[in-house]
């Protein structure tokens, strides 16, 4: 596939990725991983969080407020780097900016419908995420795919305490995915980018016939192809810049970034966005 090449002082820019909270520090880690010459600005709406339980218009107005900060630090790309507030703000976004915007639904949708033998598909996600039926639009073109929906709002709160594994998960795990292995779903899509965290439990309730699709992994590849396509990335290497900006607490947000992903979160700012 071939692209135009971007000049240099666009090229140099970083990219933006925005979620409500930590979340969307997998969908970073996942671009880190794929593209490591680019330079990143994380802002996660820590003081704000969780979007989950909030009507959707609030996420909308509260994300529309954290993409047009990072936006005003002139990223040469946006990534909304949470279920709740794509669902929310996607459209709005596109119109909003004029640079290319990734968000973490499609993709997901995307690879699950490739990936689904029995035409079976689940999603957990946040309640905002449920309300909006995102996915229900994402999967609808697949013709014979049938989708349940299971709204996980405590999944949230046990990443954000950084628990991921014990038996109080494990048993709310069990409660919450009980629909999906009834209703025999052989693909699920974790439509929370707090979810990868919870992999190894969502994996251990569901078993190893259910295939697990990250909207972080995905939306990751969606960010690789839609900047290559566009000539927007580094070819060579260099030394890249991460960012990490709060509305919260930096130094909890270090702390509770550190406990999560380990040396990847390497300090933090706060910024105030109302
Ligand atoms: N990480 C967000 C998502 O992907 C949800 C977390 C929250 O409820 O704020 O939906």
């Amino acid at each position: 596939m071939t692209s135009q090449r971007a000049g240099g002082d666009v090229l140099d820019r970083p990219i933006g990725l925005f979620d409500s909270g930590f979340g969307g520090l997998t969908v970073m880690r996942a671009l880190v991983d794929q593209l490591p010459h680019e330079d990143f600005i994380y802002l996660g709406d820590t003081a704000r969080a969780p979007y989950g339980p909030r009507p959707i218009a609030e996420v909308r107005q509260f994300a529309l407020q954290g993409l047009d900060y990072l936006a005003g630090l002139e990223v040469k790309a946006l990534v909304i780097a949470c279920n709740s507030a794509s669902g929310a703000v996607l459209h709005d976004a596109r119109e909003r900016y004029s640079i290319p915007i990734f968000e973490v639904i499609l993709p997901a949708a995307k690879r699950a419908v490739a990936a689904t033998r029995n035409g079976r598909v689940g999603v957990v996600c946040t309640q905002a995420t449920a309300t909006s039926r995102s996915y229900d639009d994402a999967v609808a073109v697949a013709a014979d795919l049938s989708l349940t929906t299971k709204a996980c709002p405590r999944f949230v709160e046990f990443v954000e305490a950084g628990i991921t594994g014990g038996p109080e998960l494990l048993g709310v795990a069990q409660q919450y995915l009980a629909p999906l292995s009834q209703a025999d779903v052989d693909t699920l899509i974790l439509g929370c980018t707090h979810y990868p965290l919870l992999a190894g439990v969502i994996n251990y309730v569901m078993g190893n016939e259910v295939t697990l699709v990250s909207s972080a992994d995905t939306c990751a590849q969606a960010v690789y192809s839609g900047m290559t396509r566009r000539g927007l990335l580094h070819e060579q290497p260099r030394d890249a810049v991460r960012t990490f900006l709060t509305t919260g607490d930096a130094d909890d947000f270090h702390g509770i970034g550190r406990r999560l992903l380990g040396g990847f979160v390497t300090g933090a700012t706060t910024v105030a966005l109302d």
